[in-house]
């Protein structure tokens, strides 16, 4: 059982803001969770390197292009490490395998490859030609809204007649595109579909990989990304991970993902990926973040008031993954007072310091587990499923079912009234049972915030270990142990002043 799920590359003209963090955080809660489930698990992400884009944004700063991937890639390395993110590879598109790779992968395709003239807009910011059809008054971007520039220059086009029908069925038959709804969109899209300009003048850009044999073309900068998912794990030697099960993107470089990339796969024979999923965009008070404006969310300094695990949480708790979302700094304390500190927080510290103090030694499994208003089974089975889809915000609201049940079980049973009666044998059997339910919330956890539910795992004896398969990750978190030896975890979520 083998799973492969990347990232895109990111642009590397400026540092990483919180939606870069967001994709890279949902393909590791993914990461995570095939992992848990038994996977071989191939995690990628990396810097896009080449391009205008990054020529222009090196000019501005007054370094080389080189200089500028140099340093900005660290940070997003540094960010990753901040934000706990489990990747198995960073790939560089200036790293030499990867060149190298592109050259192989263009001589490959060459046949469906031919010269020709683009007169037309082109974005910089998108590094995208832009058809007539779709530039906005004023000459503008139909994505990010700023001005085009008109080009009339010599180009390389890859032919896309040959396989738009075989593409338009392999996206139908095989459900590739997530969420549904983004699906027409590009099925409409394939139907309007030109050849695709796959390169450009080496005098307009020089930065980049050169069209083998005609150094006077580079090769467009979305090509040379787009490889970097085959690059990454061996091409052109054969590639044990390959098709990637699912390549997780940001909406609005979808149909790179979802046309241009199936096209040029079909063109050198390889398969497709399985699944192409497309997440909103996160605003600031129903706006586009932007330098301009001042309002981008910088996740270092996000990192610097809250912990990892709660920047993480957030943004998947607050809304549905594949919608858009508006980001500000009272949502974010709101979730982490209520969710995390009191309903998780609370419940694992009352429950630790309960059994701490009371049953130093261990609390013992003793009868049959008994929970009569809760089917564990029933919601586990929608959570792996949930999980699966990549519907996170569907798994944190069952964890909440499990979370709430745990906090009123707690309160009802009140475990003190027994030991107060002298009957131990009863608040032992409370206390257990809670940190079974424990276990489960840890389980659950796990993917969204692993330092928070390996921290309290260990509090409470218990080790989160890798199953077999998802059935057998269901009946793994079923599993009760014979005894809870729990120490207090302590305030978790302490109180954020100012
Ligand atoms: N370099 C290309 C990707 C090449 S992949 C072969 C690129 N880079 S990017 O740095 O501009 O963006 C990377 C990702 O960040 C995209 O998926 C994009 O959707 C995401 N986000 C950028 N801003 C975002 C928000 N404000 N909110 C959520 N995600 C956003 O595109």
């Amino acid at each position: 059982m083998k799973f492969y799920v990347t990232t895109p590359i990111y642009y590397v003209n400026d540092v990483p803001h919180i939606g870069h963090a967001y994709t890279t955080i949902s393909a590791d809660i993914i990461a995570r969770f095939k992992r848990m489930c038994g996977y071989k698990v191939f995690f990628l992400t990396g810097t896009d390197e080449h391009g205008k884009k990054i020529e222009k944004a090196a000019q501005e700063k007054g370094v080389t292009p080189k200089e500028l991937a140099d340093t900005t890639h660290q940070r997003f390395k540094e960010l990753w490490k901040r934000l706990n993110i489990s990747y198995d590879k960073f790939i560089r598109t200036t790293d030499q395998e990867h060149q190298e790779a592109v050259k192989y992968f263009w001589l490959k395709i060459k046949k469906n490859i031919y010269k020709s003239k683009y007169k037309g807009w082109y974005c910089i910011p998108c590094e995208t030609f832009v058809p007539s059809s779709q530039i906005g008054e004023q000459e503008t971007c139909p994505t990010c809204g700023r001005k085009l520039e008109f080009l009339e220059e010599e180009s390389y086009f890859l032919s896309t007649s040959e396989h738009k029908e075989n593409l338009r069925r392999y996206i139908k038959e095989h459900d590739v595109i997530k969420p549904d709804f983004r699906r027409n969109e590009i099925l409409n899209a394939i139907d309007d579909l030109q050849d695709i300009s796959i390169s450009r003048p080496s005098s307009r850009v020089s930065w980049g990989v050169r069209v083998p044999d005609d150094e006077s073309q580079t090769i467009y900068v979305w090509f040379d990304a787009l490889i970097n998912y085959i690059s990454a794990i061996g091409y052109p030697k054969p590639m044990e991970f390959w098709p990637a099960d699912i390549h997780i993107v940001g909406k609005d470089i979808l149909k790179f993902h979802s046309i241009i990339w199936p096209i040029m796969l079909m063109s050198a024979g390889l398969e497709l990926p399985k699944k192409i999923f497309a997440h909103g965009w996160w605003k600031v008070k129903g706006q586009k973040m932007s330098k301009s404006l001042k309002n981008v969310v910088d996740p270092f300094e996000l990192s610097k008031v809250f912990k990892e695990d709660t920047v993480r949480f957030f943004l998947f708790r607050e809304i549905p993954f594949g919608n858009d979302g508006d980001f500000s700094d009272e949502l974010i304390l709101k979730r982490y007072e209520n969710d995390l500190a009191k309903d998780i927080g609370n419940l694992f510290l009352r429950v630790s310091k309960f059994s701490e103090t009371n049953f130093p030694d261990g609390v013992r499994k003793s009868g049959n587990l008994n929970f009569a208003e809760i089917n564990l089974s029933n919601i586990l089975d929608d959570w792996i499923k949930s999980m699966s889809e990549l519907d996170f915000y569907s798994a944190l609201n069952l964890m909440f079912q499990v979370v709430s049940y745990a906090n009123r079980y707690m309160d009802i049973k009140a475990p003190w009234k027994s030991l107060k009666i002298g009957n131990r044998e009863e608040a032992q059997k409370i206390i257990y049972d809670l940190c079974y339910l424990i276990k489960v919330i840890l389980y659950m956890l796990y993917p969204f915030c692993p330092s928070t539910s390996t921290e309290v795992s260990e509090k409470f004896g218990i080790k989160i270990e890798k199953s077999k398969s998802e059935e057998d990750l269901k009946k793994d978190i079923l599993v009760g142990y014979e005894i809870f030896k729990v120490s207090s975890t302590g305030v978790l979520f302490p109180k954020i002043e100012g």
